[in-house]
């Protein structure tokens, strides 16, 4: 096969900031060494998420001028509900301003305290919106899920076994079940379309409803088209609505395959359930036909909705995450295996074995990711998921990840190539880099906000060239 490239000429560009080392170092001292707290003016390849932050088409920017801002009934949300219908093929659907907005609706209508929801693994705030009603999140993924060098192609899969022995055990507690597709908080990991079988057969035998938070429905089913036998042949569009046959609704977060900049949405088959989630709505989002949206908002997802599982522009996708996870290993860099859908998850653990989880591996190569080459990465480890004991010890996370998220149909393989080149440079002197300690800490999601320090003594300037087994402050 000759170069996967991409399937699209730019037609509206934006120039990225470009700074230097010196400037790097002073605003990431400011930043309290968050780059959450960085302003983007300052950022040159921004790869902190891949939601909302897809480049649009001709197409959609199109359709937004021609949308109906009507505030009942409008012709955009007709347009957006065909499309939504014909992807999902659920009655009811359900216009909101982005994908948690749909979970805290399907949840409070749905959940109760002291019940529980299974899934492959929340995303968090899937389970932050659980919790917050008192309903108890568990993740039932594969043993493979958790293992970063496993190279299981599907590691988003949920256990079977342990999901029927779940629901046997919690018989009458459980309002419905999810399953994330990709599993986000896993790696961006595909779940099977035979597993997703499987699941619902387990959830209908008990009359269980099966929603799927299906942001990345597209990739998902992309790679049951390239990894799951017997699937080849099928078109990713086709595979898609198969996954969604066998649900009894989904959340979607608009923001990732649909390419828009800002929506999601609830669908469900349940009138009785549907209802109740409209009044909510109208409550807390709007009118049931824009929700949180304006109508030119859902012009663009229903337009995004199809651009979304083109076939070579998914391709194209694949082929980015692929390239860069590869040009990270080449350097000695490992990454959670085989690469996800929307981003590759460096495992700063094994990159960093000279710094302890409590030294924060993560932040520490998030930050140099930032100084080498003005690179903004998102450390999922101990400053995302650490805790404190009850005795006072710190209880680090399951593993030390760093994700670099790839925006939809922003940057060129140039582009890439240039943060291989950064991400070279730090892996020579990997040995350079410090540790770090969280000297303010939110009592929740503490990455957005928390302020950092770095072990060993160095701030502007000589941060790089700190020798590692500097004695630990605050240890
Ligand atoms: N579900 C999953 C699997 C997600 O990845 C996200 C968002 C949401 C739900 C919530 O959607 O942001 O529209 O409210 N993930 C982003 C990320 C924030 O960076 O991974 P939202």
């Amino acid at each position: 096969m000759g170069v996967i490239f991409e399937p699209f000429k730019i037609k509206s560009v934006e120039p990225i900031p470009l700074t230097t080392r010196e400037e790097r170092l002073a605003r990431i001292e400011r930043a309290g060494f968050n780059p959450f707290q960085l302003p983007a003016s300052a950022i040159t390849f921004d790869l902190l998420t891949d939601s909302g932050t897809a480049a649009m088409s001709a197409e959609q920017w199109a359709a937004m001028l021609v949308a109906d801002e009507s505030y009942a009934g409008s012709r955009s949300f007709e347009k957006f509900e065909v499309a939504v219908r014909a992807l999902t093929g659920l009655r009811h659907v359900i216009p909101t301003h982005q994908g948690r907005a749909a979970e805290r609706i399907l949840f409070s209508c749905a959940a109760k305290p002291g019940q529980r929801v299974p899934s492959n693994s929340h995303f968090d705030t899937t389970r932050a919106n659980l919790e917050y009603l008192g309903v108890i999140a568990d993740d039932l993924v594969i043993a493979e899920g958790r293992d970063p060098a496993s190279r299981h192609p599907f590691k988003g899969n949920v256990d079977l076994d342990r999901l029927a022995r779940y629901l046997d055990q919690h018989a009458g507690q459980v309002p419905f079940g999810m399953c994330t597709i990709t599993n986000n908080s896993g790696g961006g990991q595909p779940v099977a379309l035979e597993n997703l079988q499987a699941q619902a057969r387990l959830y209908r035998a008990r009359g269980i409803p099966f929603f799927l938070d299906a942001c990345r429905f597209a990739e998902n089913a992309w790679f049951i088209r390239e990894r799951e036998p017997g699937q080849h042949g099928k078109s990713v569009e086709a595979i898609a609505q198969e996954c969604f046959a066998l649900a009894d609704g989904c959340t979607m977060s608009g923001k990732k395959d649909a390419l828009v900049n800002m929506g999601g949405l609830l669908a469900l088959n349940d009138d009785t359930l549907a209802a109740r989630c409209k009044q909510l709505l109208i409550l807390t989002e709007g009118f049931p036909t824009y929700g949180g949206c304006a109508a030119r908002d859902l012009e663009a997802f229903a337009v995004g909705l199809k651009e979304g599982v083109d076939e070579r522009y998914l391709e194209y996708r694949a082929a980015t995450t692929r390239y860069l996870a590869k040009g990270l290993n080449d350097v000695g860099i490992p990454t959670v295996q085989p690469p996800g859908g929307h981003a590759v998850f460096i495992d700063a653990r094994a990159f960093l074995p000279h710094l302890p989880p409590e030294q924060l591996p993560g932040q520490s190569l998030v930050v140099e990711l930032y100084v080498e080459g003005g690179v903004r990465a998102c450390e999922i480890g101990s400053v995302m998921f650490g805790k404190k004991g009850a005795d006072g010890r710190f209880e680090p996370a399951a593993l030390e990840l760093v994700r670099l998220a790839m925006p939809r149909r922003c940057y060129t393989q140039s582009h890439i190539d240039r943060v291989l080149e950064i991400a070279a440079e730090i892996a020579r002197r990997k040995e350079s880099l410090v540790g770090y300690e969280m000297v303010e800490r939110p009592p929740f999601l503490p990455h957005f906000t928390a302020r950092f320090r770095p072990l060993a003594a160095t701030p502007a300037g000589a941060l790089t060239s700190a020798r590692s087994g500097a004695p630990a402050a605050g240890r």
